[in-house]
């Protein structure tokens, strides 16, 4: 954003690289599943090994904000295509996962998913609904609400037999559009 830019300092800028290793601990690698292209779309997480069914896979992290603060930094009204790495924990809370997160937030929605986010008071985590081969794509349904969506912002890429069509809620599909949403 060109306020942040015109207020951060010429020599920081100069040592952005040692600046950053400086500040970001690693993360080390998740001892279930890699991270690598999709066929779905971008970065997918694909199961090192076979993954029996209830495991409880990786936290969703990332840096809590409000709402408000989510549709500040994302504005579907600027989006060719809907993507963040946002997921809502309460009517008050999501998780920004572009933020602070892990590689929780490569995995991608399918409308067959493998895996479910299981809620634990504040706290989200990623658990396999049925045992996972190894080598594939790690899911679960993002049944994204959102008030008064543009459908074509949410296409679905999943490619199960029986996908919806769009990564929305069902709820969050306007009646007018529903038809149009599952072709
Ligand atoms: C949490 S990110 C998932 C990681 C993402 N593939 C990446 O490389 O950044 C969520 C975004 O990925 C995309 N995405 C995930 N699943 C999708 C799907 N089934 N169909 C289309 N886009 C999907 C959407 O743009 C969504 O907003
Ligand atoms: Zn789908």
């Amino acid at each position: 954003m060109p306020a942040a830019s015109a207020q951060r300092p010429k020599a920081a800028t100069k040592k952005k690289s040692a600046t950053k290793t400086a500040t970001r601990t690693p993360e080390p690698p998740n001892p279930w599943f890699l991270v690598e292209r999709s066929a779905i779309q971008g970065r997918g997480a694909f199961a090192r090994q076979r993954i029996p069914k209830g495991t409880r896979i990786i936290e969703y992290l990332g840096e809590r904000i409000t709402h408000a603060e989510a549709s500040r930094r994302y504005d579907d009204a600027s989006m060719r295509r809907h993507h963040t790495f946002l997921f809502t924990v309460s009517s008050r809370t999501c998780i920004d996962a572009a933020r602070t997160g892990n590689d929780a937030r490569f995995i991608n929605h399918s409308c067959a998913p493998n895996c479910e986010a299981v809620q634990v008071g504040t706290r989200i985590f990623i658990h396999a609904r049925r045992a996972i081969r190894a080598g594939e794509e790690l899911s679960y349904d993002y049944a994204y609400e959102v008030e008064d969506a543009d459908v074509d912002l949410y296409v679905c890429r999943c490619g199960a037999p029986r996908c919806r069509g769009t990564i929305l809620s069902p709820s969050s599909v306007p009646k007018t559009k529903s038809a149009r949403a599952k072709n």
